[in-house]
């Protein structure tokens, strides 16, 4: 695990930007995971600069969206899709065939886990999962007791992830309760995983996941098993080294 730590949010953005940066030009059709929230805001605008001065290719880059929530439409404004659509799509040059998303209105719900598992397969895996953690150690929305044995799926979200995304809904009440996400055997098959974490409040629950017990009460201790992580911290998250 290699554990890396910057001094600002620009250094931090900066960071995390490069590791996509140089999987790209050493594989310019490289298969990425990503993850939306707070955290990353900063690294695709830094991605989007890149792109706008030829200083990264994404027109070969396949990505794959890391979970979504239920019941709403894609296009609306709190999806991960429009997060990613304006953040993220609006500001490179993928090719629209090469972005994979999860449904959030699947008529079958099973039906749509299973359809996005094949593809991940099909595709030959993904290379490099862009991850955040949540207050309560989840990755994706795998919360807490979630199997580490689970692929795609159907999942309830607790009230603290719920209560921590009223910034993309505006109440609480227009949060949905329920998600699909990659699930923890979908993440622990990437070829390599990144995770992102800054500020104070994620200083502890980034210590206990990542030195702590590996346990499927806290999911992101699951990261310890995998043999190829970068965590990017800044230096108010990191209580590590
Ligand atoms: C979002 C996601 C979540 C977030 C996590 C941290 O796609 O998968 O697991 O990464 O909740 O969110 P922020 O960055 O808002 O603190």
């Amino acid at each position: 695990m290699k554990i890396i730590v910057k001094d600002g949010q620009q250094d931090f953005d900066h960071a995390a930007a490069m590791e996509i940066v140089q999987l790209i030009n050493k594989k310019p059709n490289a298969v990425i995971g990503l993850a939306t929230g707070h955290t990353p805001k900063g690294m695709y605008k830094v991605l989007g600069e890149m792109c706008k001065n030829n200083e990264v290719d994404f027109s070969n880059v396949i990505t794959f969206n890391l979970d979504e929530y239920l019941g709403i439409k894609s296009d609306h404004p709190g999806s991960c899709k429009s997060y990613l659509q304006e953040r993220f799509y609006d500001l490179v040059n993928l090719k629209q065939q090469n972005i994979y998303h999860l449904n959030s209105q699947p008529e079958d719900y099973e039906e749509e886990c299973h359809r996005y598992n094949r593809l991940i397969q099909q595709i030959g895996g993904i290379d490099l999962l862009i991850l955040g953690i949540g207050h309560n150690g989840h990755l994706g929305f795998n919360e807490p007791n979630t199997s580490f044995k689970t692929e795609v799926h159907v999942c309830q979200l607790t009230d603290r992830t719920r209560t921590a995304n009223i910034w993309s809904f505006g109440c609480k009440e227009d949060v949905p309760t329920e998600g699909i996400t990659m699930g923890i055997k979908n993440i622990m098959g990437c070829k390599k995983l990144m995770l992102l974490a800054n500020g104070e409040a994620k200083a502890d629950i980034v210590k206990r996941a990542l030195k702590g017990v590996v346990t499927e009460e806290l999911p992101a201790s699951v990261l310890q098993l995998h043999n190829d992580v970068v965590i990017i911290l800044d230096k108010e998250a990191n209580e590590l080294v």
